[in-house]
């Protein structure tokens, strides 16, 4: 059984007092959802206050990008160690805005990965095809490169302990979200890859989850997909009654 997560992807929204503040909002209506798991992912600043807010609550925290070195002179960088340090439990590796904006490629998502788990931390690793991948027919080959690639030499224990995130980038800050058909057979595509390449238990063990325009409105039929466990959350989850909302519609239960 795997317990679905949604996390709230702030991006380069919130300061520090603005996120403490949504922080004690949304603690307070937490505490009646069960089953699922809450992530929070604010910015480096606001990591450590964000961490200190939530402890003792049912959120956890997630970095929103990690360096692969432990410590070294890579200026304006944050290792996995430090964010780890700083209260984040979870980090979002390859976000595709990291890929086309800032260079991300299949091998640095690999070896932050590879860092994320070392650090003892939870990867949420994004994956997805563009639309013009997806309207060339390539999204599954696209899909398919990205496990290949982003996922190479990890164990099957650390796979089945792994978050995938399937972001199409083209339902990403467009309000166009992908059908729960679109979703459900991307979600497919990757649990039956997964299986054939890391084993059965692997694959049933990861959590997969939906990103891209997920909304109150659009969270219970997505999560009513088999394989969709959870979801990662950009625009939605900057106010805490709406993020409240998709949390509460994420259990196939709540359908
Ligand atoms: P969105 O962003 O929900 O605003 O589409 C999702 C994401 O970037 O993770």
């Amino acid at each position: 059984m795997r317990t679905p997560i949604v996390a709230g992807n702030w991006k380069m929204y919130k300061t520090v007092a603005e996120a403490v503040k949504y922080v004690h909002e949304l603690r307070a209506m937490v505490p009646d959802v069960t089953g699922v798991q809450v992530v929070l992912a604010p910015t480096f600043t606001a990591l450590h206050p964000v961490a200190e807010a939530a402890r003792g609550s049912r959120i956890a925290i997630a970095a929103q990008d990690v360096h692969w070195e432990r410590e070294g002179a890579f200026t304006g960088e944050v290792s996995a160690t430090m964010a780890r340090e700083a209260g984040a439990e979870y980090a979002i590796v390859g976000h595709s805005e990291r890929r086309t904006l800032f260079g991300e490629n299949d091998a640095s998502v690999n070896r932050k990965v590879s860092a994320v788990f070392a650090a003892g931390m939870t990867p949420i690793a994004c994956i997805g095809e563009t639309l013009d991948q997806r309207e060339r027919n390539e999204t599954f080959d696209v899909l398919d490169q990205q496990i290949t690639k982003g996922f190479d030499g990890l164990t099957t224990d650390q796979v089945g302990r792994l978050v995938i995130a399937y972001e199409p980038v083209w339902a990403i800050g467009t309000g166009r979200n992908a059908t729960p058909q679109q979703a459900s057979e991307a979600h497919g595509h990757i649990r039956t890859r997964l299986r054939q390449w890391f084993g059965a238990e692997a694959a049933a063990q990861c959590r997969i989850l939906y990103g891209g325009s997920v909304k109150p409105g659009n969270m219970a039929e997505l999560a009513g997909q088999p394989d969709v466990d959870g979801a990662l959350v950009g625009g939605a989850s900057l106010d805490p009654r709406g993020f409240y909302e998709i949390v509460s519609r994420s259990r196939p239960t709540a359908v």
